[in-house]
């Protein structure tokens, strides 16, 4: 396999292949080191799919009619292939984009029952607003479902006072989570599936730098989006505690390394997609629709998932000391909103 690399695209080549290496398949012995965030919950169980399956394989057979998911970043990449599956299944998907058109028509493209709707992940208000058009519907919430993400700017940029990718990937999903909550714990056993990443890795010695959410102390792009990521899997985390004794699960995953328009802010690049270490969209979007779907993980929460399967996650992803600190300071962020 080869990564053809444009002159211009050294820097976005070496990123791409770190991802991959990023990731490391996980045996069994490695995955028993994972730290239960919920005490009292099954573990998940090893399931026949891996990197190959694709996610109409994974929903094979299921009838989801009745069932609501949620979908942020519907109209691209992984969250527009989740969305044509659920609603293949018979899902009813409400799918969210930056704007009308493009939720419009990405919902469009899709067979079966969905609804557009708009959620700029920075604009907090507009979230606010997206949310109670959610509750207005006065429907449990079965899949909430947050895929949507950037990766990498080469610049600092900032949105609601913090860095970018941290506000996007993290902030907005925190409080479109925090405004949907009732409706997730109002299902039989509502999902919420947090969409992380293997590049949580790359996230500062410190995991998250609390001191520096602004960028102003440094700013490096790969290391805000690992920050961005690990944020991710510790909001899972902590919401898996908080949901406790309710039927509502909280799970995070990593994809795949999948080449798609998350790369859009790195140089351009020509990835040889025979790559055997790159899955396709189908393949990528198998893990988020497994975890939002599988009846065997009805009730496992606190859990990261890679490859359709229970992973390892970094020590940082599975502190409970910053996952509380971040939920804490988060709140802080939003306080307005929430
Ligand atoms: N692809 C990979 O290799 C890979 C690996 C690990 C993790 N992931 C994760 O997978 C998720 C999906 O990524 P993808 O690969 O499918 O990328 P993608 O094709 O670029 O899709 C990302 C989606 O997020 C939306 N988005 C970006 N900024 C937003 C904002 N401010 N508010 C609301 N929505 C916004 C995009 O909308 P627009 O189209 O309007 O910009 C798009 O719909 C991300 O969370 C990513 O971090 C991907």
């Amino acid at each position: 396999m080869t990564t053809k690399i444009s002159r211009r695209g050294v820097l976005q080549s070496s990123m791409a292949a770190a991802l991959v290496s990023a990731v490391p398949s996980l045996s069994l012995a490695e995955f028993a080191g994972y730290k239960p965030a919920v005490s009292g919950r099954p573990s998940p169980p090893q399931s026949q799919y891996g990197k190959t399956s694709t996610a109409e394989e994974v929903t094979a057979g299921m009838n989801l009619a009745g069932k609501t998911a949620l979908v942020t970043g519907c109209n691209s990449g992984l969250g527009l292939e989740t969305m044509r599956v659920l609603a293949l299944r018979g899902a009813h998907v409400i799918g969210a984009a930056r704007t009308a058109e493009k939720a419009k028509e990405a919902c469009e493209s899709v067979e079966g029952k969905t609804t557009p709707l708009v959620v700029e992940l920075t604009d907090l208000p507009g979230i606010v607003a997206a949310a109670g058009q959610v509750a207005a519907m006065d429907i449990p919430l079965d899949m909430l479902i947050l895929n949507a993400g950037i990766m990498a700017l080469p610049e600092l940029r900032l949105a609601n006072g913090v860095e970018l990718q941290f506000a996007v990937n993290h902030v907005g999903h925190f409080l479109l989570a925090n405004r949907l909550l009732e409706q997730v714990i109002a299902a039989d056993a509502g999902r919420v599936v947090v969409v992380s990443s293997g590049a949580h890795r790359w996230a500062p010695d410190e995991g998250i730098q609390f001191d520096n959410l602004d960028g102003a102390d440094g700013y490096d792009p790969r290391q805000a989006y690992g920050q961005s990521k690990v944020a991710n899997g510790l909001f899972s985390r902590e919401l898996a505690r908080r949901l406790g004794a309710t039927k509502a699960t909280s799970n995070s995953l990593h994809p795949g390394v999948i080449p798609t328009n998350l790369s859009r802010h790195l140089p351009p690049r020509d990835i040889d997609t025979s790559d055997p270490r790159y899955k396709t969209i189908p393949q990528g979007a198998a893990t988020q629709c497994y975890v939002a779907t599988s009846p065997d993980l009805a009730r496992v929460t606190g859990y990261y998932f890679s490859d359709c399967n229970p992973a390892e996650a970094s020590d940082h992803m599975q502190d409970d000391e910053m996952a509380a600190r971040l939920w804490t300071v988060s709140e802080e962020l939003v306080a307005d909103y929430l």
